[in-house]
């Protein structure tokens, strides 16, 4: 083999499976903080004008990002989600902000986002209304494009309401083309699967190719149960979702909830484990101008983030499932690995979890070191594969590993070699 072969062939396996939206955003799964799920359509600005969607929320927001660290710890999209716009378009048939809650208008508030070195994220939809019975961009798609890139918005969430789903993939992609006709590189995320699964199997070698990123799954909840669903659906259809996603275009299992009311802090520890598992993007929904510190700590545990952000932006899968144990583990570059075992039983105590029974735990023959990440950061050093380390998860809590091979025969592979391994039922029965 020649040196071109060897390195195009070397090239292909780094290759992601399927090619990405060439914009040249969303590299690495975007972080931020989106409205939503925290402020939702709250447009009562005259009884509550600190949670109702307004320019003020925005600038806050903006504010706080930059002064507490959150910038710095890699959130930079600020972003609107529905329920902005005045129900009207205006003469020339362009979307306009509600004027009441947006005097300044959508290009002021994005030079005041742009100021503090951070992005501005707009919301519409690919149907007649949005989902909250706003203006739609449906006929207008090339339009509002270009009145997002006059505004200068950085990133574009698209809802999928109010469309017939046969038309889905279409609206989506001429959107996709309507922006980049503009010739201002939006971040563009979609939710075209999500709204074509209740009638087929959707595409996404044509949503990679259209898409940023890509909601497959329900809307997160402030709950426990929400969190739990959303991996369920994603540990379901893995073998689908997990191969579309690598630089450039994400699977994007929804807003991180950590900091609100539904979580207890191991909850809050386990999705933010399982995020940077998925390579998720992290789009905060809360409200940073009064959080808790430890949420906060959680959230920019720059250890985690780092996960998260891996540069070989490989998608974690489930490895395992057994005896309400899960593990997820996530190849990294560098011979490493990101490992997460969630405890999934809600009643009683810690529960022990031997690390020798991790599925890929094979990368530390003959050496490998290992972090413990979550709970607490704890470097174990260096371990063979008879190594004696037994952790212990909370109910409904993660431990959040890292290990790194060294001179490993079983390097992490481009593969995923562990896929669906089985674990032996007498190492399952001691735990
Ligand atoms: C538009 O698409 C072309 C071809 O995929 C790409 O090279 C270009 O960078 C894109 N421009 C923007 C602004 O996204
Ligand atoms: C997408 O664009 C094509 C070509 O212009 C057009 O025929 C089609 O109706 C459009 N579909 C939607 C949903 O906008
Ligand atoms: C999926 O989309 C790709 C890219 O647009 C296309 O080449 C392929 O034919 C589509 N596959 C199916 C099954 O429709
Ligand atoms: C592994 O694959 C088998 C057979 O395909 C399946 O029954 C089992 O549920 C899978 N296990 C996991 C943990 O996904
Ligand atoms: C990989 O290892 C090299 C050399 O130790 C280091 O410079 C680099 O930052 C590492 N990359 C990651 C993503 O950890």
């Amino acid at each position: 083999m020649d040196r071109t072969v060897l390195l195009l062939s070397v090239l292909s396996v780094l290759r992601p499976a399927v090619v990405a939206l060439d914009n040249g955003l969303a590299l690495k799964p975007t972080m931020g903080w989106l409205h939503w799920e925290r402020f939702m359509c709250n447009t009562d600005c005259v009884n509550d004008p600190d949670n109702c969607i307004s320019e003020r929320l925005y600038m806050q927001m903006a504010d706080v990002m930059v002064k507490e660290g959150w910038k710095e710890a890699g959130y930079e999209y600020v972003c609107i989600d529905d329920c902005w716009p005045s129900h009207q378009r205006d003469a020339q048939g362009r979307l306009q902000a509600d004027p009441d809650r947006f005097p300044g208008g959508i290009k002021k508030l994005a030079d005041y986002v742009h100021s503090k070195g951070l992005k501005l994220g707009i919301y519409a939809d690919v149907g007649v209304n949005t989902c909250a019975k706003y203006p739609g961009s449906l006929g207008h798609y090339e339009t509002d494009a270009q009145t997002f890139a006059d505004w200068d918005v950085d990133l574009l969430k698209f809802d999928g309401c109010f469309l017939d789903w046969t038309s889905l993939g279409e609206g989506y992609i001429n959107m996709s083309k309507a922006l980049n006709k503009t010739g201002k590189s939006i971040l563009y995320s979609c939710e075209w699967p999500l709204y074509e699964w209740a009638y087929q199997k959707p595409n996404y070698t044509a949503i990679r190719e259209t898409c940023n990123h890509w909601r497959n799954s329900e809307d997160v909840f402030d709950s426990w149960n929400s969190i739990r669903s959303i991996l369920d659906w994603t540990a379901k259809h893995q073998d689908i979702i997990v191969p579309s996603a690598g630089p450039g275009g994400w699977n994007d299992p929804d807003m991180l909830v950590i900091g609100n009311f539904g979580l207890s802090h191991d909850q809050q520890e386990s999705q933010m484990a399982l995020w940077a598992i998925m390579a998720a993007p992290l789009f905060m929904s809360n409200d940073l101008r009064g959080i808790c510190p430890r949420s906060k700590a959680l959230l920019q545990n720059k250890h985690v983030i780092e996960i998260n952000q891996d540069p070989l932006g490989k998608q974690g899968y489930r490895t395992a499932a057994m005896n309400s144990f899960e593990v997820w583990e996530r190849i990294m570059s560098n011979n490493s690995l990101a490992v997460a075992v969630l405890n999934l039983q809600d009643i009683g105590g810690p529960r022990k979890f031997p690390i020798v029974i991790i599925p890929s735990w094979k990368i530390c023959d003959p050496r490998c070191t290992v972090t413990q990440i979550l709970p607490q950061y704890k470097e174990f050093g260096v371990q063979n594969v008879q190594s004696d380390i037994v952790f212990s998860v909370n109910p409904t809590g993660t431990a959040l590993l890292k290990i790194t091979a060294i001179n490993s025969r079983f390097k992490p592979s481009h593969k995923l070699f562990w896929k669906n391994e089985s674990i032996r039922r007498d190492q399952t029965n001691t735990l």
